[in-house]
């Protein structure tokens, strides 16, 4: 089974399409892209025939309905050279965290994104850790979110006996699952939204957080408030640090110093956004991860390692 990783525009789908390539053995075409004077984009796989499985790399980045939109000329573009199959990994998935309808009248966007890649003609969708798990049944055909957690603090070299805490009830599972596999303890802190304003309230509740470090484990930084909450109180309480870890870190100006302002150490991110630098941000190349995902679903079989 043939396969070709195509990525879209721009340096963070480059990057994680050529990580994502050494990992399993495969050539990496990049596309030619521009901009009409207008502002509409275009896109080319530079290729006069795909043979096999194409594996559209691109992820949802700022601006982000272009690039959802690059998504699908590059899903029409490579059934266009013949490719058989094709699967696109979105290492963010842009719009993830409208996944209900919270206000009568909004959509559910994360169902509409999902269904016009798979009507351009994507029969499987991988993501890294996507908001709600359950956002994914919207896609007809298969999909998938990859979990990075375990593997990017084995990276950053995460030891034992840490307190994993996820910043609200509904992220339990990503504390628990770092917390088993690492060995240490997990619990959760109790996290209100107001849904108009956005104003975010990090409850009291019992944690024991005195002289532990801290990994506070979220899917997603956006304005750094949430996890910047969290840290102050699990400081207040007597944690000895505290380190911040998400899959996706948003470029919003201003988080990452909201988190180090509120005592996190550390932040740890996933490279599926372009990340400014930062000497407090660690940035974990997850592709290994997905390129093992792709494996073992049986979406293309690893050549050449
Ligand atoms: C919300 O449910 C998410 O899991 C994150 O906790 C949230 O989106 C983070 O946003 P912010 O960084 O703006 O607090």
């Amino acid at each position: 089974m043939s396969a070709t990783i195509v990525h879209g525009p721009g340096e963070a789908s480059k990057g994680f399409a050529e990580g994502l390539g050494r990992s399993l053995g495969l050539d990496v075409v990049g596309c030619e892209s521009k901009l009409f004077p207008d502002g509409e984009a275009y896109v080319r796989i530079p290729q006069d025939r795909l043979e096999g499985t194409a594996v559209i790399v691109h992820t949802m980045a700022r601006p982000q309905d272009r690039s959802l939109l690059e998504v699908l000329m590059l899903v029409d573009a490579a059934r266009g050279l013949g490719a058989s199959r094709v699967t696109v990994v979105a290492p963010y998935t842009a719009y993830a965290r409208q996944d209900t309808r919270f206000l009568s009248g909004e959509p559910v966007t994360v169902s509409a994104v999902l269904k016009s890649i798979y009507a351009a003609g994507a029969s499987s969708y991988f993501t890294v850790e996507i908001h709600k798990e359950y956002s994914l049944r919207h896609f007809p055909g298969r999909a998938y979110s990859v979990r990075p957690f375990t593997y990017m603090a084995r990276q950053v070299g995460l030891g034992r006996g840490l307190l994993f805490l996820a910043p609200d009830m509904g992220a339990l599972s990503r504390a628990r699952e770092l917390a088993s596999s690492l060995g240490g303890d997990y619990d959760y802190l109790v996290k209100r939204r107001d849904r108009r304003t956005g104003e975010i309230s990090i409850e009291p509740k019992e944690i024991n957080a005195s002289g532990r470090e801290v990994v506070i484990v979220d899917d997603i930084i956006s304005t750094g408030g949430t996890a910047a909450r969290a840290a102050r109180s699990l400081l207040e309480a007597g944690a000895r640090s505290v380190t911040v870890m998400a899959a996706h870190l948003l470029d919003i100006p201003g988080n990452v110093e909201r988190l180090i302002e509120a005592g996190a150490d550390e932040v740890v991110v996933a490279n599926t956004l372009p990340v400014r630098s930062h000497p407090r941000v660690r940035i974990v190349d997850v592709a290994p991860r997905v390129g093992d995902e792709l494996v073992r679903q049986g979406v293309i079989n690893r050549i050449n390692t």
